[in-house]
């Protein structure tokens, strides 16, 4: 399977393009790409620092949230009901390929 090819805005609006290996969880693949995602749970779905939106029309691909990622979400000051999810529980997809992913801003 061939990489996903991303964008992605970081928190101070810079643009990035990455690369996300079919092995990877999209928090691995920002965090193995130097972007400041902290990730601190290690990406058990217990500390929220890998939030990100994704579009729309991307978000609508990507199936339910579980309950521990919606409960993690919920909580964020900037929760979006259609748009944030947790980088670590995102595993490769191809319909994230050419997606962009922002950055949310840190708890
Ligand atoms: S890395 Fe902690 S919730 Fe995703």
């Amino acid at each position: 399977m061939s990489n996903n090819k991303l964008t992605v805005i970081d928190r101070e609006g810079s643009t990035h393009h990455l690369e996300w290996e079919p092995d990877q969880t999209l928090m691995e693949a920002l965090r193995d790409n130097d972007l400041s995602v902290l990730a601190s749970c290690g990406g058990t779905a217990s500390c929220a620092t890998c939030h990100v939106f994704v579009e729309k029309e991307v978000f609508d691909t990507l199936g339910e949230r579980s309950e521990d990622e919606l409960e993690l979400l919920v909580e964020a000051e900037e929760y979006r009901e259609c748009g944030s999810r947790l980088s670590c529980q995102l595993d490769f997809s191809r319909h994230l390929n050419g997606a962009t992913v922002i950055l949310a801003p840190e708890e």
